[in-house]
């Protein structure tokens, strides 16, 4: 599903090496959770696998394609759900139309768009703060708004950067019960960076990294 070999990432004319030749496959349908100490390189490694950032060595292939080669636009558009780790919604939409801009550029019709983004709202349970704008919510629910935004166009690859880092644990299991069952749900891969052992642990896999490189 994800094949990424010999990565390399440098900073800083050489300054940082982010990440050093990095080797390492992701099966199909697979959860996967990344762990490591701050700077040691895991929102680098995610942010390349969401095409947002290229390395200077090695690559990256999603479901056989090479990301170096195909319009990342568009992957990120048609294949990706991406969860920051700050939830990134534009604060002049209202929740509602934050969910619903990824679907922009699929042929969905204006109804349908509004009530693929009302679904989501009910999955992560704020249906009641559609018209609001963030400013209004806590922390927790805006993550919440950003992760449904993240899965509004059934994404095949869920990559999430500490989704759950400012929240409590009761709304920290919700997310991940929510990204989980997505997850099933679409059979989709999930990749989720995370500091907390108890979030993951619930993945078929934990990798560790440590100064750029992954712990064996
Ligand atoms: N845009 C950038 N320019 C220069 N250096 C960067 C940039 N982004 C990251 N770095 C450096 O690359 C290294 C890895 O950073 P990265 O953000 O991947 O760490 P991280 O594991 O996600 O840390 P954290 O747990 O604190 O989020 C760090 O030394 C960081 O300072
Ligand atoms: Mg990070």
């Amino acid at each position: 599903m994800i094949t990424i070999k010999n990565l390399t990432k440098i900073y800083d004319k050489g300054r940082t090496v982010a990440l050093r030749n990095i080797d390492l496959d992701i099966e199909d349908t697979e959860f996967v959770s990344i762990m490591g100490t701050s700077g040691s390189g895991k929102s680098t490694l995610l942010n390349m696998i969401g095409g947002l950032d290229v390395p200077n060595e090695g690559t990256i292939e999603v479901m056989g394609e090479n990301l170096s080669k195909i319009k990342l636009s568009n992957y990120r558009r048609e294949t990706l759900g991406f969860v920051f780790q700050l939830h990134n919604l534009i604060p002049n939409l209202t929740c509602l139309e934050n969910i619903e801009l990824p679907l922009f550029g699929n042929s969905n019709s204006s109804s349908q768009m509004k009530d693929k983004a009302m679904n989501l709202l009910r999955a992560v349970d704020l249906d009641e703060f559609a018209n609001k704008h963030p400013k209004y919510l806590s922390g927790g629910e805006m993550q919440r708004v950003a992760i449904a935004r993240a899965l509004v166009n059934n994404p095949k690859v869920i990559l999430a950067d500490e989704p759950t880092g400012q929240l409590d644990s009761e709304n920290s299991e919700m997310i991940m019960d929510l990204l989980e069952e997505k997850q099933k749900e679409t059979n989709a891969t999930l990749i989720v960076v995370t500091h907390d052992f108890e979030i993951a642990k619930r993945a078929d896999k934990i990798i560790k990294i440590r100064d750029g490189q992954i712990e064996s």
